[in-house]
């Protein structure tokens, strides 16, 4: 299984610091089959040991240059960091990034060698319509996406499921995994919204679920790493 933290606009550099080490220590414990993602903020990259990959949550697709505010992969090349979140519906709603922007992230990562975890998910008026139309749109959010990329990861994230302490049901998780995954010439699949300890269990035991990409429950070293190691 794959488990993965997204921090979003949450720790410090200090704090994560101190997650790092705490996380390290309990994933001696881990099934060694299993791997661990974390993507802190920005200002909080690092070189950091341990038995986990550090990803960037966001990066502009150059290397270097004109782009206020933004970092680039020299940026990211002082830290080691070759793992990139992109399509991240927040992204997508709250930044404006459209599908041409995200798709031309993504090539450009491509050509950088980049593993890709690569965000989509449908909106809950969307998901109201029934799953033919939900399938619609998650189909759309892969035009100009390269789905035969090895280094590609797919998150299913359902928006109206993130953040809201509502995860998506066991049905609605297996019905649009066992679609997606057929899509995707089987890609590792991960799901996202609300998923925590109490839910972890149920989630990866639906057939077609790789992994989780977790927001709130990741925050905490302990209740991350309860996710990891739930039996
Ligand atoms: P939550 O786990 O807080 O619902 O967030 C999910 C998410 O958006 C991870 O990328």
């Amino acid at each position: 299984m794959i488990y993965a933290a997204n921090f979003k606009t949450n720790h410090t550099r200090k704090s994560t610091a101190l997650y790092m080490q705490t996380l390290n220590e309990k994933l001696r414990a881990k099934n060694p089959e299993d791997k661990v993602y974390i993507f802190p903020p920005s200002t909080a990259l690092e070189k950091y040991v341990g038995d986990f990959t550090v990803g960037t949550q966001n990066a502009y697709p150059a290397h270097n240059g004109a782009y206020t505010g933004e970092i680039g992969v020299e940026q990211l090349d002082e830290f080691d960091i070759k793992t990139i979140l992109i399509g991240h519906s927040e992204r997508r709603e709250l930044l404006n990034e459209s599908q041409e922007n995200v798709a031309a992230k993504f090539s450009f990562f491509k050509a950088q060698d980049f593993e890709i975890i690569y965000c989509i998910g449908e909106p809950l008026e969307v998901r109201e319509k029934g799953f033919e139309a939900v399938m619609k749109y998650l189909l759309a959010q892969f035009d100009g996406i390269d789905t035969e990329y090895e280094k590609l990861i797919v998150a299913y994230e359902p928006i109206w499921a993130i953040g809201t302490g509502r995860s998506a049901t066991v049905e609605e998780i297996s019905s649009t995994h066992r679609a997606l995954k057929k899509a995707i010439n089987e890609k590792p699949l991960l799901y996202g919204g609300s998923a925590k300890p109490a839910n972890i269990k149920e989630i990866t035991s639906i057939a077609g679920v790789d992994g989780v990409l977790v927001g709130s429950a990741s925050l905490d070293a302990e209740s991350f790493f309860q996710m990891i190691s739930h039996q």
